[in-house]
């Protein structure tokens, strides 16, 4: 009698770097004028400050992009890691390949990756991300197919997309398989302020594949630092255009900052380091969720890092979560 059993082609994977450390330090503000107005005298001086900081605080994962200050991002994290010296080993850079219009083919990727490198004067990274879904001229086929080439190189030790829907998740996660390499992260939008991914399919495809979630804008650029109130200074910058930034939107969100205020108070921290712990409590065995917070001085990245080593009340969490659902639909 014929086997009713049908063979499964089981998948291999060449990268097993899934899991990354439960916080990181986002580097778009390190070196950027464009949106976050970097430039005055002292800017390098904090940034380097923000840097060792995060270090001496335990957090050893920094996300870059090459688009991030037009290079200056990785440059100025590259300068910092050669003075790290022998605590530079500890420390893993996450970097990203953006797919501008006018770039196609294959070999333009390659050389990007050479660029970032160069720039971060390492010979590897350990994560390497597709900054945005479309990708013009180039398919997702031979962009992921290349990328998976560049883990068997060893340049790269994983391979993450950002902004990518579910659907463009499974299609990049699928080409990746095809050459044995598991996709590490989905890099998007999530915080107290912009729940998106519980909803689009994003957090549930992510669990289903085994993929990580970094959480980039986790403090909602600042609003849930508590810091910004209808009578404070706005911020300098692209922020000043953002209506969450504006009188009438901080008082929509005043019910959330009061909370996290409230619950900041009871656990003698911060409102940023609860609005990070909560993030943090996404997480659960099927996936890891990871917030990035960007960090421009020595007390921001003390002051994130905090987020790490204790853990909010069950009760607590829904609360946030309550309040948050309520708020979100008017922001
Ligand atoms: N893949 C993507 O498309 C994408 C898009 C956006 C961001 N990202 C990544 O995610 C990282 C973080 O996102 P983000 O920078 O947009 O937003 P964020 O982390 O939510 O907010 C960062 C800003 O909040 C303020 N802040 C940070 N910590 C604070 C603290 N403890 N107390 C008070 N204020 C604090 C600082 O600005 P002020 O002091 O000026 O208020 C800081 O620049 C980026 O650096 C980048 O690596 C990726």
């Amino acid at each position: 009698m014929r086997s009713l059993l049908i063979e499964v082609p089981m998948t291999t994977f060449t990268t097993t770097k899934t899991e990354f450390p439960s916080l990181g330090i986002g580097a778009w503000a390190w070196g950027d004028k464009l949106f976050w107005n970097y430039g005055t005298p002292d800017d390098a001086e904090q940034v380097r400050a923000a840097f060792f900081a995060a270090l001496d605080a335990g957090v050893t994962f920094f996300d870059t992009a090459e688009v991030y200050g037009l290079g200056e991002s990785e440059r100025l994290i590259g300068k910092f890691l050669k003075e790290a010296g022998d605590r530079a080993a500890k420390i893993q850079i996450a970097t990203k390949y953006m797919p501008l219009p006018w770039r196609f083919g294959t070999e333009v990727v390659r050389d990007a990756i050479t660029a970032s490198l160069d720039r971060l004067q390492v010979k590897k990274v350990a994560l390497y991300q597709v900054h945005q879904p479309v990708s013009f001229l180039t398919s997702q086929k031979d962009l992921m197919y290349t990328l998976a080439d560049e883990v068997r190189k060893g340049r790269i030790e994983a391979v993450g997309i950002s902004n990518y829907s579910a659907a463009q998740m499974r299609e990049a996660h699928g080409y990746l398989a095809e050459k044995g390499v598991k996709l590490a992260v989905n890099q998007v939008r999530y915080s107290l302020l912009d729940r998106g991914i519980e909803t689009n399919g994003i957090l549930a495809t992510a669990r289903e594949l085994g993929v990580t979630i970094l959480a980039y804008s986790p403090l909602a650029q600042g609003l849930l630092s508590g810091k910004y109130t209808q009578t404070s200074d706005r911020p300098t910058g692209a922020r000043s255009m953002d209506r969450r930034f504006s009188p009438q939107g901080l008082a929509t969100i005043d019910p959330l900052l009061q909370l996290l205020q409230q619950i900041a108070t009871k656990f003698d921290r911060t409102p940023a380091q609860i609005a990070l712990n909560w993030l943090i409590a996404q997480s659960d065995r099927n996936i890891q969720v990871v917030p990035i917070p960007g960090a421009k001085s020595a007390k921001q990245a003390e002051q994130n890092a905090g987020a790490l080593g204790w853990s909010l009340s069950d009760a607590d969490i829904a609360l946030l979560s309550e309040t948050s659902t309520k708020i979100t639909k008017k922001v």
